[in-house]
């Protein structure tokens, strides 16, 4: 697909040869600077809008306007930007989400963004056009990798935005093509996410972490085979693929983009491309759905690529750990012990809790890297979704700075986290009668049983996790992968020194 193309272009608005022109409108059918502009030399078919109560200028609404009178855009839109005095981050992403929707729906092949005098109160106008860029990514993605008849592609192929009155262009430029580069990687997440559990197995993950690395200069991926791994020691991990055909894979992603010395940040992603639950096996209702489990193998992989993308000056490893999850008869069963790579026993009382089993190796693997911080990101309790629902992140760690560190990126993305407590009294959930730990902890304080669990692999590290069992993914009608929490790790990634 041909990439999207972003600029900036200064100029009177109503004399812009765009296909659809954007500008906002304030509730209580305040016209904004540009909305004003554009009343003056349209005659005043914009206050004739507000005048008939077709609109009203509530945050999100949107109005399209023909070919109006005095204006050379072959379409308006006008944008809702609510209550001046309230317009935060937050309501602004809704704007500009609401926007880009809107011209996507439209056959404009061009758009420019007249969005420069809506004042942000918790942000500059360069996030603002980033955010234009990467919600207009994100709407125009469209899932028909599987369908015999492929949908029509929105029209859109480029946008622009309007220049700042004092902030450089060369702000704005980056801006945007950061914001580009991170709603591509939403959509690539998105994508593997919504690949069906016979296509996306963990050889596709592997296959698709080694496409990137042929894309990439600054990008080396090795794949471990099941008897590689099982020469570390990761019986854990192995326990978790035994019953299905389908070979584990752990894909190891390396990007270089600081001295050999610096040491990386290590991203660690659940990728079971599809859990059945094992021989504690799932009821059939919505299991479907557990073709997802795979969506923080998605998110750092996708993460990696932005990376790249985007030069970053840092070094990172992202590994993830892929694995179908089958009550094959070669299955593990309940009450089966295996040894971790890192040497710890472990009961497995429910093959259901596989996430964990294959984390706890990955993450003892990526000790070798000497990470600043490890990350690890997955689908990995029900509770979190019971707990959350779809908005927050759930975020877990054993160091307060990087906890903190995620929190802010989670604000400043609008990806967003909350934090649940790892305290050591939740620990003794985990004893067992017969190895060094259980891998599930009882029916209560799911979500933090199963970070107590990670966090006894992850003692010498600085390490958070993120379990993105609500947010990755939408159920119902809307039902597909939301590219989350990539925004966030980027905007971690983004702000982190060699
Ligand atoms: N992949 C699931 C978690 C999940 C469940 C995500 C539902 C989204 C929706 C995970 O592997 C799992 O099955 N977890 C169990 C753990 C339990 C057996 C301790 C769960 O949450 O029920
Ligand atoms: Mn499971
Ligand atoms: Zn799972």
């Amino acid at each position: 697909m041909q990439a999207m193309r972003y600029s900036i272009k200064a100029g009177a608005i109503d004399k812009l040869p765009t296909e659809c022109l954007v500008v906002p409108v304030w509730s209580k059918n305040t016209l904004s600077a540009e909305a004003k502009h554009l009343d003056g030399a349209s005659g005043k078919a914009l206050s004739a809008v507000l005048k008939s109560g077709d609109f009203n200028g509530k945050l999100g609404e949107t109005i399209l306007l023909y070919k109006p009178k005095g204006i050379s855009a072959q379409r308006l839109i006008l944008v809702g930007a609510g209550d001046r005095k309230k317009l935060n981050a937050r309501n602004a992403a809704k704007l500009v989400k609401a926007a880009a929707s809107a011209v996507s729906k439209t056959q404009a092949s061009n758009a420019h963004f007249a969005l420069a005098s809506a004042d942000i109160t918790d942000r500059e106008y360069p996030w603002l056009t980033a955010r234009v860029a990467q919600e207009l990514e994100d709407v125009c993605y469209r899932y028909d990798a599987t369908k015999s008849k492929k949908g029509k592609k929105p029209a859109t192929k480029s946008a622009s935005v309007s220049p700042p009155a004092g902030a450089r262009r060369k702000t704005i430029d980056e801006s945007l093509r950061t914001g580009q580069a991170i709603g591509k990687a939403i959509n690539r997440a998105k994508h593997l996410g919504n690949l069906p559990g016979n296509v996306c197995t963990p050889s596709f993950l592997a296959n698709e972490a080694q496409a990137l690395a042929a894309r990439n200069k600054s990008v080396t991926t090795q794949v471990l085979s099941e008897k590689q791994m099982a020469r570390l020691g990761m019986g854990s991990l192995l326990s978790v693929s035994a019953g299905s055909v389908e070979e584990a894979k752990l894909v190891v992603m390396q990007y270089k983009g600081a001295a050999s010395s610096s040491r990386p940040y290590a991203l660690v992603g659940k990728g079971i491309t599809f859990d059945t639950g094992g021989i504690s096996l799932k009821p059939g209702g919505g299991m479907d759905e557990m073709k997802f489990d795979m969506c923080g193998a998605a998110s750092v992989i996708a993460t990696l690529g932005c990376v790249a993308e985007l030069k970053l000056p840092i070094n990172v490893v992202a590994i993830v750990a892929a694995a179908e999850n089958m009550p094959g008869s070669k299955a593990t069963k309940p009450g089966d012990i295996v040894t971790s790579m890192s040497g710890k026993t472990i009961e497995i009382l429910n093959t259901d809790a596989e996430g964990r089993l294959v984390l706890c190796d990955a993450l003892t693997y990526a000790e070798r890297y000497k990470p600043r911080t490890i990350i690890d990101i997955a689908t990995l309790t029900g509770a979190a979704v019971a707990t959350f629902g779809s908005q927050a992140n759930a975020l877990l760690s054993n160091d307060d700075k990087l906890a903190a560190t995620l929190l802010e990126c989670g604000e400043d993305s609008l990806d967003r986290a909350w934090q649940l407590p790892l305290w050591d009294e939740y620990q003794s959930l985990l004893n067992s009668n017969f190895a060094d730990i259980a891998n599930i902890g009882g029916p209560r304080a799911g979500t933090i049983t199963a970070a107590c669990f990670l966090s006894r692999f992850t003692e010498k590290q600085k390490w958070a996790h993120l379990d993105i069992a609500g947010s990755a993914w939408h159920s119902g009608a809307q039902k597909g992968a939301t590219g989350r929490p990539v925004s966030l790790l980027m905007q971690y990634l983004l702000t982190q020194k060699a």
